[in-house]
């Protein structure tokens, strides 16, 4: 109940009395909201449920690019529920929520933002399961200027970050309600789908046509769910503990195929290494996926996507590095706000510098000495906070980059044994789950035994470059 009309004495009591009242009588069911309370994407997520699983199911055609199926939510309440969103961009044909059809309109503020309406309302606390049938053209589906649907010549991907699941999955998409998934998409046999986890099985239903069936049983955010339809070449293999290893190449990155082969077959390898340095790899399967499709790479979780660019210049194991590091610090150990992006870029950075000292290539203390020095003080670099770029620069340099020399100024600070003690308690402590900065630095304390305060203001959350130690020395 909400009591804003009138202002003076009369109005504050009445509030007091109804907040009383509130307290003791049983709430009337009230809409879910439309975000999570993310700073930088308020529509992100929803209230008043908590997703515990997505089972997507469907067909995908590549010639027309038409996308069509189901997907069934297993979710349960927070709240009474009159009625509640879910962040989706595609059409939907209808939606039964615990069998029964319920009602639903896209919200006129927000594109994506579907409102459902259950044809009762809904008990806090209880499991509630929500079926959306729909059927649509996701690279014709534009939210906020944008189609994160990206067509290929012979199938499609759904990759990107901070926001993909809108164009092939209704959702509470925000990396804070993650969740268990089975993907089943069902192609012409000319080419495969692939996505997180286990291939469990591939079925053939009706002449032409594969079902490919995927299994992601760790905690999984929206952002890291992906869906790739194509001609692959697929190799399937197993680590050396015996998880399955599943890569795929798109032939079409032509010359580079070999550079894409020789760098993200060394994965088992990586996370080896990553592994005595964070701790137990944290998921079923390792992987990857290389296509022409996409101009970046994302750290799906088990399977990193990438760009075929990467490797045009020869084997590049470092956005292997990269990515797999983001299966520790972004996968397992999720954003608790999108603007504790420093959590998974400014860590896979330094990441990289670590696998480059495996390989013989430097130190890190080196290595971030050096990118400080690439960056002259009045470069715009040093203007973005890590911390906090905002929205607009949520993947600018200095996330990356300032990011990773933040790390290496609180492995200066602590010593390495300090060091590596905070990055596997932090892994330990929050994987399955989604962390922020402030909860790090207070972990960084504890484990150190030190104040650290000034050292991440000054690294995160000020503008300009860094000053150097005493006496001019390097600051790492
Ligand atoms: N997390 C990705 C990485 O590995 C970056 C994705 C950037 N997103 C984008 N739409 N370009 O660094
Ligand atoms: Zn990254």
């Amino acid at each position: 109940m909400r009591l804003r009309t009138h202002a003076g004495l009369g109005a504050i009591a009445t509030g007091i009395a109804s907040v009383l009242l509130a307290s003791t009588a049983t709430a009337a069911p009230a809409p879910g909201s439309s975000g999570v309370g993310d700073p930088y994407y308020p529509y992100a997520g929803n209230g008043g449920y908590d997703v515990a699983h997505y089972d997507i199911r469907l067909t995908y055609q590549p010639a027309t690019d038409l996308l069509s199926g189901t997907t069934t939510i297993l979710a349960t309440t927070t709240q009474d529920l009159s009625s509640f969103d879910l962040d989706f961009g595609l059409h939907v044909n209808s939606i039964r929520v615990d069998n029964l059809p319920a009602t639903f309109h896209v919200d006129p503020k927000e594109s994506g933002e579907l409102v459902v309406t259950p044809a009762r309302p809904l008990e806090k606390g209880r499991m509630i399961t929500v079926v959306v049938n729909y059927a649509d053209t996701p690279s014709k589906v534009v939210i906020d200027g944008y189609t994160a649907w990206k067509k290929t010549a012979d199938g499609a991907l759904a990759v990107d970050e901070p926001q993909s699941s809108q164009w092939w999955f209704p959702a509470s998409d925000h990396p804070t309600d993650k969740a268990t998934y089975d993907v089943s998409v069902e192609v012409p046999d000319s080419v495969a789908a692939l996505s997180n986890g286990t291939l469990v099985r591939r079925t053939q239903q009706r002449a032409g046509w594969t079902r490919w069936y995927w299994r992601s049983t760790r905690p999984q955010a929206t952002y890291l769910a992906t869906l790739e339809v194509g001609k692959f070449e697929i190799n399937q293999s197993a680590t050396p503990d015996g998880k399955p290893f599943i890569t795929a190449y798109d032939p079409a990155i032509g010359d580079s195929l070999d550079a894409a082969k020789a760098s993200v077959e060394r994965t088992p390898e990586i996370d080896e290494f990553l592994a005595t340095q964070f701790g137990p790899y944290p998921f079923e399967a390792q992987g990857g996926v290389v296509s022409p499709g996409l101009s970046f790479a994302l750290e799906a979780q088990t399977r990193p996507v990438y760009s075929g660019k990467f490797f045009r210049a020869g084997s590049n194991t470092s956005v292997v590095a990269h990515e797999n590091a983001h299966q520790w610090f972004g996968d397992a150990v999720s954003l608790g706000r999108w603007s504790d992006i420093w959590l998974n870029e400014g860590f896979a950075s330094y990441a990289e510098y670590l696998w480059a000292e495996h390989e013989g290539e430097g130190t890190p203390a080196e290595l971030a000495q050096y990118v400080y020095d690439s960056y002259p003080a009045d470069n715009a670099f040093w203007q973005v906070l890590p911390g906090d770029p905002g929205a607009a620069k949520q993947f600018d340099d200095a996330v990356y980059d300032r990011g990773a020399m933040a790390l290496q100024a609180l492995r200066t600070t602590v010593g390495d044994a300090a060091f590596f003690t905070i990055l596997k308690t932090w892994v330990a402590e929050h994987k399955g789950g989604s962390a922020r900065i402030e909860q790090f630095i207070a972990l960084a304390e504890r484990v150190s035994g030190r104040s650290l305060h000034e050292l991440f203001t000054t690294w995160l959350f000020t503008k300009g470059k860094p000053a150097v130690g005493p006496n001019g020395a390097a600051p790492f």
